[in-house]
């Protein structure tokens, strides 16, 4: 019989929604709250939840249009449970739980972060997953990574004891000026002849990963310049940023990828799509898996392509 897995992710700012048959995705829709989230410099949660609570449905009905698909063929529902900001991931479980009660399609519950970390194999027929692998999420909620031993054994190896990169990220381009989110405008400013300034300097790459205080030295430094009246060179100060922040990363996932026996590092979030990272990454191991641009960010895709992996490895398909 065929499989029709919908996948339904609004963890965050994003509602999406995805069909995947048999393996193969056939549709996909995704529409954000980032552009009211703007005017507030961050994401306000209630503004998220009160966004899908408006287009849920709307994006339910073009995912099965586009597919050509009626609702009764749906055969297994996975969505987004945790984590996530809780009025977003509620509106999103409830959805996907009355539907699975009308139609009577199996409930699949998906932990966010292990979507992003298999969504380098979302049309990448050239890449292949081998397992153990070294996973690291980098987004806006999250710095961790992972020890992937398989589909369903994944542990946490390191993750922050404060901020999410994505987050210092949104925060170091705030205080330059520039529109929410701010990592995207960071990545396109990094001129590398202009990385000299060191805000922190060295951490050690057996430490835990922790940002904040890379954070407030950016921050007091654009401070201290304003209130002496001087100029400010935003792409030294954001390039600077940039190389000493990926640079930790990269040291960090070096230190631990040497340590143990990974067939290859796989990155995922929506601060995979950062060009530094994506080019330095290659000096730890030429063995690393990374999303296509368009899979960096919050998708149903990822969520829906997780769980009908999970299955198929499991077989538990039927
Ligand atoms: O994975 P994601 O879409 O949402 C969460 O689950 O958090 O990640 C969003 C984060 C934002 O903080 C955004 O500024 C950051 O990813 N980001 C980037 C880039 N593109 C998005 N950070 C650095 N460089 C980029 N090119
Ligand atoms: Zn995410």
């Amino acid at each position: 019989m065929k499989t029709v897995f919908l996948g339904i992710e609004t963890s965050c700012d994003e509602t999406s929604m995805a069909i995947i048959v048999d393996g193969k995705l056939v549709s996909h829709v995704t529409t954000s709250s980032a552009q009211q989230q703007a005017q507030y410099g961050g994401v306000v949660p209630e503004v998220a939840s009160r966004y899908h609570l408006k287009n849920l449905h709307h994006v339910f009905l073009k995912t099965l249009n586009d597919a050509n698909f009626e609702p009764r063929q749906i055969t297994h529902i996975a969505y987004t449970a945790l984590p996530g900001l809780p009025g977003s991931i509620h509106v999103g479980t409830l959805f996907a739980k009355m539907l699975s009660s009308l139609i009577g399609a199996k409930l699949i519950p998906i932990n966010h972060l292990y979507g992003h970390l298999f969504s380098p194999y979302l049309e990448q027929q050239n890449l292949k997953i081998e397992f153990p692998f070294l996973g690291l999420v980098v987004s806006g909620g999250h710095t961790t990574l992972y020890d992937v031993k398989s589909i369903d054994e994944i542990e946490i190896l390191n993750e922050t004891s404060d901020d999410a990169i994505g987050e210092v990220y949104d925060k170091v381009a705030r205080v330059l000026g520039w529109s929410y989110p701010g990592g995207p405008i960071v990545d396109k400013n990094y001129d590398e002849t202009k990385a000299d300034l060191k805000f922190v300097g060295h951490h050690s790459p057996k430490d835990q990963f922790s940002y904040s205080g890379l954070k407030t030295a950016v921050i007091n430094y654009v401070h201290k310049l304003n209130q002496q009246q001087k100029p400010l060179d935003k792409i030294e100060i954001a390039s600077s940023f940039q190389k000493e922040i990926i640079d930790d990363l990269m040291n960090k996932t070096a230190y631990i990828f040497q340590k143990g026996n990974y067939k290859k590092i796989v990155i995922g979030g929506g601060v995979s799509a950062n060009k530094y990272l994506r080019t330095h990454m290659q000096n730890i191991t030429q063995n690393i898996d990374i999303p296509l641009l368009k899979y960096t960010g919050d998708n149903a895709a990822m969520i829906v392509f997780y769980a009908y992996q999970k299955l198929f490895l499991k077989n538990e398909l039927d």
